[in-house]
């Protein structure tokens, strides 16, 4: 059964923001301004770089196992930690006898590899045929054990499901389903600051975007992004969520009511290739005021390369953003007032 606690997403982007100012390796990721179609000027955040992981996903995993790895300590010690202390040798063998396992689409899979490698506990991947093959190497080069599993990325969240059951390790999905809500809120929690990021950007210019386009998977990000835009941004902008026609499953959702299933075939954009929503994600959105947009296989493919020559070099699943905003220029939806933004959520494979 559902619990409305279940589905709330509050997250305490504070302590996010937090935690990653306090790692050598974190920058705030650029916000470029890109000539868009149209003489449209569009802002790309720009996450092909986020930490040396190539997506905006390197916030989400790594920052989900370091808390957790902080819950379970003060757990069997008592004793709360900050994340400074995760260093300490103690904490390391305490996390070395840990193992964290999830599936992937590719970079959430990245993003668990090297929270878990950074902190010196151990990872498990479960990857479905779809996945593409580059994804294994650098899954590898991050410490984390590779497992082929399943036709379909779904197969692989069963595989994975299974995997934590039978040995013990811990599930840390990016989906959220009835029952298991709360890992997957942290990966979330960590995205927030991406909004954050750009909240404090737009406060020092005082110029606000009028769209923000977001593409979605599971829709984690795009809630996260959501969430946090309606809570904390001085001006509102229309939301418009981003999903491939091969994979509509919150906007499904949103004409169900309910999180509900949306078959297809595989798509091009592969990240975005999630048939079944996060219920969190779709509770989230359905309180956001959103609207949602889906792609053809050739928008996204056009978009890749239209992002690729402006520099941003990225695949249809980074570019989908911006494949809804061509749309809607070519639509109309432009003029004065117009001041797009698009994340360009990973770079190539
Ligand atoms: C590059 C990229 N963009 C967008 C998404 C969608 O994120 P979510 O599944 O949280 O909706 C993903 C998810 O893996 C991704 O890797």
């Amino acid at each position: 059964m559902k619990t409305t606690d279940e589905l709330t997403f509050e997250p305490d982007f504070l302590r996010a923001i937090e935690y990653f100012r306090e790692q050598e390796v974190y920058r705030p990721s650029p916000l470029r301004e890109v000539p868009g179609p149209g003489g449209v000027t569009v802002w790309a955040k720009d996450e092909t770089s986020r930490m040396g992981l190539g997506a905006f996903k390197a916030l989400g995993g790594p920052y989900a196992v370091a808390r957790l790895l902080m819950r379970s300590w003060k757990a069997e010690t008592g004793e709360d930690i900050d994340a400074a202390r995760l260093k300490d040798a103690d904490l390391r063998a305490f996390a070395s006898r840990q193992t964290f396992v999830c599936a992937s689409a590719g970079n959430h899979g990245l993003g668990v590899a090297a929270g878990a490698q950074a902190l010196g506990a151990s990872a498990r991947i479960f990857l479905a045929k779809t996945v593409p093959h580059s994804f294994d190497d650098r899954l590898a080069e991050r410490g984390a054990e590779v497992v082929r599993a399943g036709e379909t990325y779904d197969d692989s969240v069963a595989e994975a499901i299974a995997d934590a059951d039978r040995t013990g390790a811990t599930l840390l999905a990016d989906g959220t389903w009835p029952g298991y809500t709360d890992i997957p809120k942290l990966v979330m929690e960590g995205y927030t600051v991406i909004a954050e990021e750009l909240r404090s950007r737009f406060e020092e210019t005082g110029i606000w975007p009028s769209h923000v386009y977001l593409q979605a998977g599971v829709g984690g990000l795009a809630a996260a992004m959501a969430h946090m835009i309606r809570k904390n941004w001085a001006e509102q902008p229309e939301i418009i969520v981003v999903e491939p026609e091969a994979a509509p499953c919150l906007i499904e959702s949103h004409k169900a009511g309910k999180p509900v299933r949306a078959d297809g075939p595989d798509s091009n954009m592969g990240r975005l290739d999630c048939k079944e929503p996060s219920i969190v994600a779709w509770n989230t959105l359905e309180k956001c005021d959103v609207r949602f947009v889906t792609l053809t296989e050739n928008e996204g493919e056009a978009a890749a390369r239209a992002v690729t020559e402006l520099g941003i070099a990225t695949t249809p699943s980074g570019a989908a953003g911006y494949a809804a905003l061509c749309r809607q220029i070519q639509e109309g939806v432009s003029g004065a007032g117009f001041r797009p933004l698009v994340i360009v959520s990973e770079g190539p494979a």
